[in-house]
C-alpha cells in the first residue's frame, strides 16, 4: 500500500505511516504534476492546500483520503463517495489553536498591535495614533458554536465580554453552561461589537455576510474570521472598512489563498495572518498523528475514528455493533441470491440492546450485502447509501425497544416488484453470528462459506436424498438445519458445505420429487 503526503504534517504522523507504509512526501506540485501520480497510489493526506477536485479523484485509484485537520471542503467529499473513496479528517486537534489565534487576532485588532509594532520598527513613537478599544463589557457575536466557536465563548466570558451566539443547529442545552445567549443571526449582527466565525464553509455559509448584513452590524463593529475565506463577501467586506461602518477586521483565511493582490491587505484597518489557525506544534503534531491512525485503520479495513462520509460508531458501542455490521452485510448478500426482482423498499428493524444504539452502519451494511451481487463495481459502507438513493430503493429503520436488554436482533424486509422477504439475524455471545430466520422458518445458520438451502414439502425421505446426491458427488456437509411451516408443510433446508456445488449436481437435487427449490448461495 502506498500513501501519498501531498501537503506538509509533522513528522510525528509521517513516522505513524512508514511503520506500516510505504511513503511519498511530494508537497507543492501543481495540479496536472498530481493527477500524473496519483493513480499510483492507495491513500492521499493533505491539509488546506491541496485542492483534492473531482477530476482528480476520478483519476485516482485511492481507498482513503486523509484530511491532517478539520475543514474538508478543499476535498470534493461528494466525489469521493460516489467512488467509494474513504474521507477521514482530525478534527479535534487543532480545535485549541484555532480557538487561541481567534483571541490572538482579537487583541491585536482591539489595541493596533501590528500596526504599532510596525510603526515603532519603522522608526516612529505613535502613541496617539494606537489607542484601542477594551473587550472587558463588549459583546462578542459569536457564529458558529461548534467546537472552536464554544471555546471561544469560555474564554470569552473570562474577559468580561458578554456572549451572542448564533447557530441553527445546536440546542440551548448544548451551551447551557457557557453564558452565552443564543439569538438569530440578525440579532447577533446588531448587537455586537465583535464578530467572530466559526462555521464550516458550506453552500448555506458562503457568503453569509454580505452588503446586507454589514447593514444590520453596529457603526465601528470589529470582525474576526478564522474559520474559511468565502463566509464573508471580501467585497462587501473592503466597502464596509473603507466606509468606516467596520473599524477593523483580522483575517486568517481568504476566499483565494494565497491572497495575492488583495486589496483588503491594502488597508490600514485590516490583520492578516496566511491561515494559521492551527499552526501550533501541538496541534499539528496531534492533527498528524490522528490522520495517520486512521489512514493505517482504513487501509486494514478497520473501522476508523474520524470518518467524514460514513457513519461513525460511538466508541463505547463499537465492539458490540461491530459484528453486528458483518451480520447484516451477509443477511443483504443472503437475500439477494435467494430472492429475484429489482429492490424498491428495505426495512431493517432492531430489538434488544440495538433498540437503544445507533444503527445507521449497520442498516448501510445490510444495504452494501444487498447491492453486492447486482453492481459490476461492489458497493461499500461509504456509497451503498448513495447508489441506493440513485436507484430509488427507499430505506427505513425501526425499533422494538421492549426487550432492551436481550441480545440485539435484526431483521431486514426487502420488497422487490416480485416479491417481499425477510432474513431475520442475532448475535449470540461474543462474535457469534447467525441467521436465525429466512421468511418465516427459523433456522440457526452461521453465515458463512458455502450455503445450499433447499424448499420442499416436509415428508421423509427428502433429507436423505439430498445427502446422497451430495455424498456421491464428493460434497461434505458441514451442519443442516431444517425449519417447518407446518407438519408435512412447506419446509426448509439450509446445509453448509465445504466445497462449491457444481452446476450439474445442483440440477440432480432440483430433479429430487418434492423438493420445489434449489440454491446455492456463497456467503
Ligand atoms: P464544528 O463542525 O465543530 O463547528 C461548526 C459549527 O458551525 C457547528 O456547530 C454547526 O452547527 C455550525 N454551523 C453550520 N452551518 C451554520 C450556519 N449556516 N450558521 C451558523 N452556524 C452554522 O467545526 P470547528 O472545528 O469548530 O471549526 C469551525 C471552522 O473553523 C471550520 O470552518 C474549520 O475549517 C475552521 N478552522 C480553521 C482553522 C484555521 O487554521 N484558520 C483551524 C481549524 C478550524
Ligand atoms: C483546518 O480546517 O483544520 C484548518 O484549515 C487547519 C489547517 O490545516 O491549516
Amino acid at each position: 500500500m502506498r500513501v501519498l503526503v501531498s501537503d506538509k504534517i509533522a513528522k510525528e504522523g509521517i513516522e505513524i505511516l512508514r511503520s506500516e507504509l510505504e511513503v511519498d512526501v511530494k508537497t507543492d506540485l501543481s495540479p496536472e504534476q498530481l493527477k500524473e501520480i496519483i493513480k499510483d497510489y492507495d491513500a492521499l493526506v493533505v491539509r488546506s492546500q491541496t485542492k483534492v477536485t473531482r477530476d482528480l479523484i476520478e483519476a485516482s485509484n485511492l481507498k482513503v483520503i486523509g484530511r491532517a485537520g478539520v475543514g474538508v471542503d478543499n476535498i470534493d467529499v461528494e466525489a469521493a463517495t460516489l467512488k467509494g473513496i474513504l474521507v477521514v479528517n482530525a478534527p479535534e486537534g487543532n480545535t485549541i489553536a484555532a480557538c487561541e489565534h481567534t483571541f490572538a487576532l482579537m487583541f491585536a485588532l482591539a489595541r493596533k498591535i501590528p500596526q504599532a509594532v510596525s510603526s515603532l520598527k519603522g522608526g516612529r513613537w505613535e502613541r496617539n495614533k494606537f489607542t484601542g478599544v477594551q473587550l472587558s463589557g463588549k459583546t462578542l457575536g459569536i457564529v458558529g458554536l461548534g467546537r472552536i466557536g464554544k471555546e471561544v465563548a469560555k474564554r470569552a466570558t473570562s474577559l468580561g465580554m458578554n456572549v451572542v451566539g448564533y447557530d441553527p443547529y445546536i440546542s440551548a442545552e448544548n451551551v447551557e453552561n457557557l453564558n452565552v445567549k443564543l439569538a438569530d443571526l440578525e440579532e447577533v449582527l446588531a448587537v455586537s461589537d465583535f464578530l467572530t466565525f466559526h462555521v464550516p464553509l458550506t453552500k448555506n455559509t458562503r457568503h453569509m455576510v454580505g452588503e446586507e448584513q454589514f447593514r444590520i452590524m453596529k457603526d465601528g463593529v470589529y470582525l474576526i474570521n478564522c474559520a474559511r475565506g468565502g463566509i464573508i463577501d471580501e467585497k462587501a467586506l473592503y466597502d464596509a472598512l473603507l466606509s468606516g461602518k467596520v473599524a477593523g477586521c483580522a483575517l486568517d483565511v481568504f476566499e483565494k489563498e494565497p491572497p495575492e493582490g488583495s486589496p483588503l491587505l491594502s488597508l490600514d484597518n485590516v490583520i492578516a495572518t496566511p491561515h494559521l489557525g492551527a499552526s501550533t506544534a501541538e496541534a499539528q503534531i496531534v492533527v498528524a498523528e490522528e490522520v495517520a491512525r486512521d489512514i493505517l485503520r482504513a487501509l486494514k479495513g478497520e473501522m476508523v475514528k474520524n470518518p467524514v462520509n460514513m457513519v461513525s460508531i460511538r466508541s463505547e458501542e463499537y465492539s458490540f455493533i461491530l459484528p453486528y455490521i458483518k451480520l447484516a452485510e451477509k443477511m443483504g448478500c443472503l437475500y439477494t441470491q435467494l430472492k429475484n426482482g429489482r429492490l424498491l423498499e428495505v426495512e431493517m428493524t432492531y430489538g434488544g440492546r440495538l433498540a437503544n444504539m445507533d444503527v445507521k452502519l449497520i442498516t448501510t451494511a445490510g444495504i452494501k450485502g444487498l447491492l453486492s451481487h447486482i453492481l459490476q463495481s461492489p458497493a461499500n459502507l461509504i456509497n451503498a447509501p448513495i447508489i441506493a438513493r440513485d436507484r430509488g430503493i427507499k430505506i427505513t429503520e425501526r425499533k422494538i425497544r421492549e426487550d432492551g436488554d436481550a441480545p440485539g436482533t435484526v431483521t431486514m424486509k426487502v420488497r422487490t416488484d416480485r416479491e417481499t422477504g425477510t432474513i431475520s439475524g442475532c448475535v449470540f455471545e461474543k462474535d457469534n453470528p447467525r441467521i436465525t430466520g429466512i421468511d418465516d422458518y427459523k433456522i440457526d445458520l452461521i453465515p458463512e462459506g458455502y450455503v445450499l438451502i433447499t424448499n420442499h414439502r416436509d415428508k421423509p425421505g427428502i433429507v436423505g436424498k439430498v445427502g446422497t446426491i451430495l455424498g456421491e458427488n464428493q460434497i461434505n456437509i458441514a451442519s443442516m438445519q431444517l425449519g417447518r411451516r407446518s407438519y408435512r408443510g412447506d419446509a426448509l433446508m439450509a446445509l453448509s458445505v465445504d466445497e462449491e456445488i457444481p452446476e450439474e449436481v445442483l440440477k440432480e437435487l432440483k430433479a429430487i420429487e418434492d423438493i420445489k427449490k434449489v440454491l446455492f448461495v456463497k456467503l
